[in-house]
Protein backbone atom coordinates (compact mmCIF):
# COMPACT_ATOMS: atom_id res chain seq x y z
CA UNK A 1 0.00 0.00 0.00
CA UNK A 2 1.67 3.25 -0.68
CA UNK A 3 2.07 6.05 1.92
CA UNK A 4 -0.14 8.93 0.95
CA UNK A 5 2.35 11.89 1.47
CA UNK A 6 0.94 15.83 1.93
CA UNK A 7 3.11 18.88 2.92
CA UNK A 8 1.10 19.44 5.74
CA UNK A 9 1.94 15.95 7.53
CA UNK A 10 3.84 16.03 10.61
CA UNK A 11 7.65 15.05 10.18
CA UNK A 12 8.70 12.29 11.93
CA UNK A 13 12.19 11.33 13.74
CA UNK A 14 12.89 7.75 12.09
CA UNK A 15 15.15 5.52 14.28
CA UNK A 16 16.57 2.14 12.77
CA UNK A 17 18.52 -0.84 14.44
CA UNK A 18 20.14 -2.15 11.04
CA UNK A 19 20.30 -5.88 11.84
CA UNK A 20 21.29 -8.78 9.50
CA UNK A 21 24.33 -7.76 7.58
CA UNK A 22 26.01 -11.06 9.08
CA UNK A 23 23.12 -13.05 8.02
CA UNK A 24 23.00 -11.95 4.80
CA UNK A 25 26.57 -12.43 4.18
CA UNK A 26 26.75 -16.28 5.38
CA UNK A 27 23.95 -16.90 2.80
CA UNK A 28 25.60 -15.76 0.12
CA UNK A 29 29.08 -17.71 1.49
CA UNK A 30 30.67 -14.42 1.96
CA UNK A 31 32.82 -12.66 4.55
CA UNK A 32 30.83 -11.04 7.33
CA UNK A 33 32.56 -7.56 6.16
CA UNK A 34 31.03 -7.74 2.48
CA UNK A 35 27.21 -7.77 4.50
CA UNK A 36 28.26 -4.68 6.27
CA UNK A 37 29.37 -3.13 2.64
CA UNK A 38 25.91 -3.72 1.41
CA UNK A 39 24.68 -2.56 4.69
CA UNK A 40 26.00 0.61 3.25
CA UNK A 41 24.22 0.68 -0.14
CA UNK A 42 21.04 0.11 1.99
CA UNK A 43 21.92 3.13 4.26
CA UNK A 44 21.95 5.20 0.61
CA UNK A 45 19.05 3.79 -0.59
CA UNK A 46 17.09 4.50 2.82
CA UNK A 47 18.29 7.68 3.44
CA UNK A 48 17.66 9.01 -0.66
CA UNK A 49 14.11 7.38 -0.13
CA UNK A 50 13.73 8.99 3.48
CA UNK A 51 13.78 13.04 1.73
CA UNK A 52 10.50 11.51 -0.77
CA UNK A 53 8.67 10.78 3.22
CA UNK A 54 7.84 12.94 5.54
CA UNK A 55 10.69 12.33 8.07
CA UNK A 56 12.77 15.19 9.39
CA UNK A 57 15.25 13.10 11.43
CA UNK A 58 16.95 9.37 10.54
CA UNK A 59 18.95 8.22 12.96
CA UNK A 60 20.50 5.06 12.32
CA UNK A 61 22.62 2.48 14.95
CA UNK A 62 25.82 2.40 13.17
CA UNK A 63 28.14 0.65 15.75
CA UNK A 64 27.18 -0.19 19.58
CA UNK A 65 29.20 0.65 22.61
CA UNK A 66 28.96 -3.77 22.25
CA UNK A 67 30.37 -3.86 18.79
CA UNK A 68 33.76 -3.02 20.07
CA UNK A 69 33.81 -6.92 21.73
CA UNK A 70 33.11 -7.91 17.82
CA UNK A 71 36.74 -9.88 16.43
CA UNK A 72 39.49 -7.10 16.34
CA UNK A 73 39.27 -7.69 12.36
CA UNK A 74 35.64 -6.91 11.97
CA UNK A 75 35.91 -3.94 13.86
CA UNK A 76 38.74 -2.53 12.11
CA UNK A 77 36.86 -3.56 8.53
CA UNK A 78 34.08 -1.30 10.10
CA UNK A 79 36.23 1.40 10.78
CA UNK A 80 37.07 1.34 7.54
CA UNK A 81 33.93 1.38 6.34
CA UNK A 82 33.10 4.19 8.47
CA UNK A 83 36.16 6.41 7.19
CA UNK A 84 35.08 5.58 3.23
CA UNK A 85 31.44 6.78 3.71
CA UNK A 86 32.73 9.65 5.51
CA UNK A 87 35.25 10.44 2.66
CA UNK A 88 33.26 10.06 -0.25
CA UNK A 89 29.66 10.67 0.89
CA UNK A 90 30.13 13.92 2.33
CA UNK A 91 30.36 15.87 -0.22
CA UNK A 92 26.51 14.39 -1.64
CA UNK A 93 25.30 14.64 1.33
CA UNK A 94 25.97 18.30 1.21
CA UNK A 95 24.70 18.53 -2.19
CA UNK A 96 21.37 16.84 -0.83
CA UNK A 97 20.75 19.38 1.85
CA UNK A 98 21.83 16.76 4.51
CA UNK A 99 22.41 17.33 7.72
CA UNK A 100 24.98 14.80 9.58
CA UNK A 101 25.21 14.31 13.37
CA UNK A 102 27.50 11.56 15.05
CA UNK A 103 26.16 10.46 18.42
CA UNK A 104 27.89 8.36 20.68
CA UNK A 105 31.63 8.35 22.86
CA UNK A 106 33.48 9.33 20.87
CA UNK A 107 36.74 9.34 22.80
CA UNK A 108 36.83 5.60 21.57
CA UNK A 109 36.64 6.38 17.90
CA UNK A 110 40.77 6.70 16.25
CA UNK A 111 41.70 10.49 16.09
CA UNK A 112 41.47 10.67 12.15
CA UNK A 113 37.56 9.06 12.50
CA UNK A 114 36.90 12.08 15.08
CA UNK A 115 38.34 14.59 13.18
CA UNK A 116 36.40 13.74 10.01
CA UNK A 117 33.42 13.70 11.77
CA UNK A 118 33.84 17.16 13.33
CA UNK A 119 34.20 18.62 9.78
CA UNK A 120 31.27 16.56 8.51
CA UNK A 121 29.41 18.60 11.10
CA UNK A 122 30.70 21.70 10.60
CA UNK A 123 30.20 21.32 6.81
CA UNK A 124 26.71 20.38 7.25
CA UNK A 125 25.29 22.37 10.06
CA UNK A 126 23.19 24.58 7.98
CA UNK A 127 21.46 21.71 5.99
CA UNK A 128 18.22 21.73 6.09
CA UNK A 129 16.34 18.68 3.83
CA UNK A 130 16.82 15.99 6.16
CA UNK A 131 18.95 15.09 9.47
CA UNK A 132 20.99 12.21 9.38
CA UNK A 133 22.42 10.75 12.66
CA UNK A 134 24.75 7.67 12.90
CA UNK A 135 24.78 6.20 16.11
CA UNK A 136 28.73 5.52 16.31
CA UNK A 137 30.46 3.53 19.68
CA UNK A 138 26.40 4.06 21.23
CA UNK A 139 25.00 2.89 24.19
CA UNK A 140 21.90 4.43 25.70
CA UNK A 141 23.16 3.25 29.69
CA UNK A 142 26.12 4.66 28.67
CA UNK A 143 24.59 8.28 27.44
CA UNK A 144 22.65 8.44 30.43
CA UNK A 145 25.62 7.66 32.84
CA UNK A 146 27.21 10.24 31.19
CA UNK A 147 24.39 12.35 31.66
CA UNK A 148 24.29 11.96 35.35
CA UNK A 149 28.12 12.59 35.75
CA UNK A 150 27.83 15.81 34.30
CA UNK A 151 24.12 16.89 36.33
CA UNK A 152 26.08 15.19 39.48
CA UNK A 153 29.05 17.60 38.95
CA UNK A 154 26.71 20.36 38.38
CA UNK A 155 25.31 19.77 41.55
CA UNK A 156 28.42 19.68 42.95
CA UNK A 157 29.49 22.82 41.88
CA UNK A 158 26.66 24.76 43.38
CA UNK A 159 25.16 25.36 39.60
CA UNK A 160 21.94 22.94 40.20
CA UNK A 161 19.56 22.24 42.53
CA UNK A 162 18.78 18.83 43.33
CA UNK A 163 15.00 19.37 43.55
CA UNK A 164 15.27 21.43 40.10
CA UNK A 165 16.31 18.32 38.61
CA UNK A 166 13.40 16.78 36.44
CA UNK A 167 12.96 14.72 33.34
CA UNK A 168 13.89 17.56 31.11
CA UNK A 169 17.34 17.74 32.59
CA UNK A 170 17.94 14.42 31.72
CA UNK A 171 17.11 14.61 28.08
CA UNK A 172 19.45 18.32 28.16
CA UNK A 173 22.39 15.94 28.87
CA UNK A 174 22.17 13.38 26.07
CA UNK A 175 23.37 13.36 22.87
CA UNK A 176 20.03 13.66 21.49
CA UNK A 177 19.25 17.32 23.69
CA UNK A 178 18.79 19.19 20.36
CA UNK A 179 16.64 16.51 18.95
CA UNK A 180 12.69 15.62 18.68
CA UNK A 181 12.73 11.82 20.40
CA UNK A 182 12.01 9.18 18.04
CA UNK A 183 8.38 8.46 16.59
CA UNK A 184 9.16 5.02 15.16
CA UNK A 185 11.92 2.87 16.14
CA UNK A 186 12.65 0.41 12.84
CA UNK A 187 14.26 -3.05 13.69
CA UNK A 188 15.10 -5.59 10.64
CA UNK A 189 16.08 -9.16 10.08
CA UNK A 190 13.31 -10.01 12.78
CA UNK A 191 14.95 -9.75 16.18
CA UNK A 192 12.61 -7.88 18.31
CA UNK A 193 15.21 -6.10 21.12
CA UNK A 194 16.22 -2.79 21.28
CA UNK A 195 19.68 -3.58 22.42
CA UNK A 196 20.65 -0.39 24.17
CA UNK A 197 19.93 1.85 21.58
CA UNK A 198 18.20 5.04 22.60
CA UNK A 199 16.58 3.74 25.40
CA UNK A 200 15.40 7.08 27.23
CA UNK A 201 14.31 8.57 24.00
CA UNK A 202 12.27 5.75 22.87
CA UNK A 203 10.00 5.51 25.57
CA UNK A 204 6.58 6.46 23.50
CA UNK A 205 8.40 5.48 20.09
CA UNK A 206 5.84 3.08 17.99
CA UNK A 207 8.27 0.16 17.55
CA UNK A 208 8.01 -1.99 13.71
CA UNK A 209 9.60 -5.76 13.26
CA UNK A 210 10.59 -6.48 9.24
CA UNK A 211 11.30 -9.49 8.66
CA UNK A 212 14.08 -8.38 5.89
CA UNK A 213 18.13 -8.18 6.35
CA UNK A 214 19.32 -5.10 6.56
CA UNK A 215 21.16 -4.92 3.63
CA UNK A 216 18.10 -5.85 1.21
CA UNK A 217 16.15 -2.95 3.36
CA UNK A 218 15.04 0.02 0.89
CA UNK A 219 12.72 2.09 -0.16
CA UNK A 220 9.22 -0.19 0.06
CA UNK A 221 10.49 -1.29 3.48
CA UNK A 222 10.84 2.13 4.80
CA UNK A 223 7.44 3.20 2.76
CA UNK A 224 5.74 -0.02 4.90
CA UNK A 225 7.13 0.78 7.87
CA UNK A 226 5.23 4.46 7.78
CA UNK A 227 2.06 3.17 6.66
CA UNK A 228 1.61 0.76 9.65
CA UNK A 229 2.79 3.64 12.36
CA UNK A 230 0.08 5.29 10.48
CA UNK A 231 -2.19 2.31 11.49
CA UNK A 232 -1.39 3.09 14.76
CA UNK A 233 -3.10 5.65 17.69
CA UNK A 234 -0.79 7.16 19.62
CA UNK A 235 -1.99 8.30 22.83
CA UNK A 236 1.30 8.64 24.86
CA UNK A 237 0.02 6.80 27.84
CA UNK A 238 -3.39 9.48 28.23
C1 LIG B 1 24.25 -5.53 12.29
O1 LIG B 1 24.50 -6.66 11.52
C2 LIG B 1 24.88 -4.35 11.79
C3 LIG B 1 25.97 -3.72 12.36
C4 LIG B 1 26.71 -4.23 13.52
C5 LIG B 1 26.48 -2.48 11.85
C6 LIG B 1 25.67 -1.76 10.83
C7 LIG B 1 26.63 -1.27 9.85
C8 LIG B 1 26.39 -0.92 8.58
C9 LIG B 1 25.05 -0.86 7.98
C10 LIG B 1 27.49 -0.59 7.69
C11 LIG B 1 28.46 0.33 8.31
C12 LIG B 1 27.98 1.72 8.26
C13 LIG B 1 28.71 2.70 8.74
C14 LIG B 1 28.32 4.12 8.45
C15 LIG B 1 29.90 2.41 9.58
P1 LIG B 1 25.11 -7.92 12.25
O2 LIG B 1 26.55 -7.98 11.90
O3 LIG B 1 24.79 -7.89 13.70
O4 LIG B 1 24.29 -9.06 11.53
P2 LIG B 1 23.89 -10.49 12.10
O5 LIG B 1 23.00 -10.26 13.28
O6 LIG B 1 23.19 -11.10 10.95
O7 LIG B 1 25.18 -11.18 12.44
Amino acid sequence: MPLQVSPSDKKLHVAIIMDGNGRWARARGLPRTMGHKAGIEALRRTLEAARDFPISHLTLYSFSSENWGRPVEEVHDLMGLLRYYLKHELATLHKNNVRLRIIGDRTRLDADIADMIVAAEAKTAGNTAITLTLALSYGGQQEITDAVRSIVAKVANGDLAVDAISTETIGAHLYTHDMPNPDLVIRTSGEQRLSNFLIWQAAYAEFVFQDVLWPDYGREHLEAALVEFRARERRFGK
